[in-house]
């Protein structure tokens, strides 16, 4: 077991040279056999090189990062003494701090990254809410598989769990190491998940397995890493938090777990597979959706799916009301559409199709519930209906006053740009909405106007 552990540490070192971010071989062929508690040590190999703490600490005194300026600070830094190679990584990593501005806030400008690892961190609000099931479940230690930078660890450690995060590249675990630097209840294992004991290491499991190789995204969950069936695996004993594509068919979903589809600000941006206790404290097996507006979160059930991969019950329809709305991406995924329109007293417009239309106005909504419908829905103002030809929507257009338009499809093959042209709109005027979409076998187009609910 020791030499095949310092053959890993030796290939690491090999492999850290070549800093190619999620690099499977050498190490992933390496056999560990199952490792054991004893020896899940932080490695001495993941504090930051002399070279990183160089980088990190010019990046830091850099001024904010601008394109326009980068060959003039270049050649500043190198009249400065400054190592070529070394400026290049430092802009590049001041350029990275500051798109992870986005995400991770004011801390970003403290925090390794790479690109990879940037892109595919979780996003901080979503990973303290996966810390919030953990703690909701009771349970006290968390291994995160394939921890990547170290985003949803950090948020484990804050949670207060015990966090052993595991991560197969060097350059990466050695970022993922500094990132969870200021919680001493987290430790960085480097080495591959898929030899580990992982009993041995902790009550529960977190995996959000790679799913891109080469820039592209892995279609088959069974060709991610770790691939999901060996994940589902591992959740037979021990409860399991698996964040994977919210484009999974639900077909793929095992039936006792819950699925929660998740959305921030509008953008459809996981699905998590919770299951054993962690399913349990999300009120047990079936869907949810997971929305995020504004600082707020909330949590949608689909009350027809006993089970995650219980097929989607469609909502009752009916012709179009006052108002179109137009539902978040999550809620559509999740297929608590049809429970959430039951509940609000909204119906499709087509059963195969997800515009809801009905009479209520949010604004005469009380606050809360204000707040929910704006996470939820986007709200349409119905101002006349049309068949979907461009000729009669321009005039359409001209008469409503509209100087632009947003165009919604959803169940056509209109080409929104192409119809933009054609309406020819000249600027002057509201802003209008057209929704193209399928009635049955008629193709209509809507026009409208949208409410601000969220001004209101
Ligand atoms: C999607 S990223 C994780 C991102 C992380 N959850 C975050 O929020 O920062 C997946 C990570 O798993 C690592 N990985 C893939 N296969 C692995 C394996 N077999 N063992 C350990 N780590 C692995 C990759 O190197 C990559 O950093």
């Amino acid at each position: 077991m020791l030499t095949s552990l310092r053959l890993t540490l030796c290939l690491a070192l090999m492999q850290r040279d070549c800093q190619k971010p999620f690099t499977f071989s050498p190490l992933a062929n390496i056999k560990l056999n199952s490792v054991k508690l004893s020896s899940m040590q932080p490695s001495p190999l993941l504090t930051l090189t002399e070279k990183d703490v160089e980088i990190g600490n010019l990046a830091t005194s850099l001024p904010p990062f601008s394109p326009a300026q980068v060959l003039e600070l270049s050649s500043s830094l190198r009249g400065q003494g400054y190592d070529p190679q070394i400026i290049a990584q430092a802009i590049s990593l001041a350029q990275l701090r500051q798109a992870a501005q986005a995400k991770f806030g004011q801390s970003a400008h403290s925090l390794f990254f790479t690109k990879d690892g940037l892109e595919q961190a979780s996003r901080p609000e979503v990973a303290k809410y996966h810390a919030e099931i953990y703690k909701r479940a009771q349970i006290l230690s968390v291994a995160d598989l394939g921890c990547g930078i170290g985003a949803e660890s950090r948020a484990f450690a804050q949670a207060g769990l015990n966090v052993t995060a595991v991560e197969i590249d060097l350059q990466t675990a050695s970022y993922a190491t500094h990132n969870l630097g200021e919680f001493p209840n987290a430790k960085v294992v480097l080495g591959d998940v898929r030899q580990l004991d992982l009993e041995a290491i902790a009550d529960a499991i977190f995996v959000d397995p790679a799913r891109r190789k080469n820039g592209k995204r892995i279609a088959n969950p069974n060709e991610w890493s770790p691939p999901l069936d060996q994940v589902l695996k591992w959740s037979a004993t021990l409860p399991a938090g698996i964040k994977v594509s919210p484009g999974i068919r639900h077909t793929d979903l095992p039936p006792q777990s819950h699925v929660q589809f998740t959305s921030v600000e509008g953008n459809t941006v996981e699905a998590c597979i919770w299951t054993g206790k962690l399913a349990q404290a999300l009120g047990g097996s079936g869907r949810s959706a997971l929305i995020f507006r504004h600082g707020k979160s909330y949590e949608i059930r689909d009350e027809n799916a006993k089970e995650a991969n219980a097929s989607i019950t469609p909502g009752e329809c009916a012709p179009v009301g006052t108002y179109i709305y137009e539902p978040d991406g999550a809620l559509v995924r999740s297929g608590a559409l049809a429970s959430f329109a039951k509940k609000w007293g909204l119906y499709l417009l087509d059963p195969r199709i997800a515009y809801l239309t009905g009479e209520v106005n949010p604004f005469d909504l009380p606050r809360d519930d204000r707040d929910l419908w704006d996470a939820c829905l986007q709200t349409f103002r119905v101002i006349s209906t049309h068949p979907l030809k461009p000729k009669a929507l321009k005039k359409a257009c001209h008469e409503a006053g509209f100087g632009a338009v947003d165009i919604l499809n959803r169940g056509t093959d209109i080409l929104p740009q192409r119809l933009r042209q054609q309406l020819k709109l000249n600027g002057n005027g509201i802003r209008g909405t057209v929704i193209t979409t399928r009635v049955g076998d008629k193709h209509l187009a809507f026009l409208g106007v949208k409410l601000n609910v969220c001004d209101g």
